[in-house]
């Protein structure tokens, strides 16, 4: 910990302690002082709004963090959004008027939730932000996450070891290409996507540059190669119109993928395996990238059909969360290991990041089975329990 850091933590401590003096609110979490009783963790609930059940990822952040905070002593409102805004704002509107502590939210749309935050902040409810930080708004008190860049930088590492340019050790191997690829990014209202992007085609950009690799479709830009809400079936026609438009008639195949989630990997890798490029690498497959370790795409990996993963401990993430949680119901502040990168517009958000590592066929055993995130049954099924 830096001498920077804690004297900020330091200082936040006191702005802490004092919101939580003058708090009349069910969220004068714990510091418990101006006469009123402290409260313990057994007396308070944490309302806890994830985006979406369609994607594995985020039930089992569901699942994680209410059982760790169940153990921890507190109450949980979970709610799932179903990827729709409108919907997650309800819910948090609920959540407070419900009498909530403290707020752990994982947003749809990273600029949608300052009014809602707002309300919270007014009744010193903590506001901690879940993976995906919340932007335009004073009103976040913390954030937990991966360190994002690095992901992105994985995911293209990831691309160019299943090209051959790189070995498993990250080394050039003097494999020259040219290889065709094309290039997808996430959602353009998650945050998480620009550092993704920039990770990645920062270590893509030398090779671009040196015309190892080649996007015959010109679309190198993040703004022309988002997806809308991470859709799978979105991915599946984009990839559709370029392999029309670009990889048609006898013209240049393609060779890999950068993709920034698993689910628009899948999708990806339909619109390959329609257009005939064959089931599995082996068969000339293109090599996709992908994160997040669900089970349907480490299933594909163990099969040669995707090339790699990003694996993301989301229980560790959830630990993170509730010691977040936690502190705040002691009137103390979270421990942060990042005060400087995630700005939001309005502030610098204390962040926690932890590491995520890439997984391809080879290391699925011992990263996602031996630590018990998937058993070898549900990595030969590919559909968790
Ligand atoms: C991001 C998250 C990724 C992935 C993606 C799609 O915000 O960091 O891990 O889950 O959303 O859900």
């Amino acid at each position: 910990m830096t001498s920077r850091w804690m004297a900020m933590a330091a200082g936040a401590t006191m702005i802490g302690a004092l919101a939580a003096c003058g708090g009349s609110g069910a969220g004068g979490a714990g510091a418990g002082g101006g006469g009123e009783e402290p409260q313990s963790i057994e007396d308070m609930t944490v309302g806890v709004a994830m985006p979406t059940e369609t994607s594995e990822r985020w039930i089992a952040d569901g699942a994680a963090v209410e059982s760790q905070l169940e153990e921890a002593g507190f109450e949980v409102d979970l709610q799932f959004a179903n990827d729709d805004i409108p919907t997650q704002q309800q819910q948090i509107d609920q959540m407070i008027t419900k009498g909530a502590d403290i707020l752990i939210v994982a947003s749809i749309d990273g600029t949608a939730l300052a009014n809602q935050l707002k309300a919270a902040a007014n009744q010193d409810i903590p506001i901690i932000a879940y993976d995906r930080l919340i932007n335009g708004t004073e009103n976040v008190d913390h954030y937990v996450t991966f360190d994002n860049y690095q992901v992105g930088v994985q995911q293209g590492t990831s691309l160019l070891r299943g090209l051959g340019v790189l070995d498993e050790n990250g080394e050039e191997t003097g494999e020259e290409g040219p290889f065709a690829i094309e290039l997808f990014a996430g959602s353009p209202d998650d945050n998480n996507t620009a550092f993704f992007w920039q990770g990645a085609i920062d270590t893509l950009q030398p090779y671009l540059d040196s015309g190892v690799l080649e996007v015959a479709s010109g679309q190198t830009e993040m703004d022309q190669v988002t997806t809308l809400r991470w859709s799978q079936e979105t991915a599946q026609k984009r990839m559709e119109d370029l392999l029309t438009a670009h990889y048609g008639g006898g013209k240049e195949q393609l060779d890999g993928v950068l993709s920034p989630y698993d689910g628009i990997s899948r999708g990806i890798i339909t619109a390959l395996q329609n257009a005939g490029y064959g089931d599995t690498i082996e068969d000339g497959l293109p090599v996709t990238s992908g994160q997040d370790a669900e089970i349907a795409s480490v299933k594909l990996i163990d099969t040669g059909v995707q090339f790699a993963t990003i694996f993301k401990d989301t229980r560790k993430l959830a630990t993170q969360a509730v010691e977040a949680a936690e502190s705040f119901a002691k009137g103390e502040d979270p421990e942060a290991n990042d005060t400087e990168t995630y700005d939001n517009g309005k502030k610098v958000v204390p962040a926690f990041l932890l590491e995520s590592d890439i997984v391809v066929a080879e290391n699925i055993e011992p990263l996602l089975v031996d630590s018990g995130y998937w058993t070898a049954e549900e990595v030969e099924a590919g559909q968790g329990d």
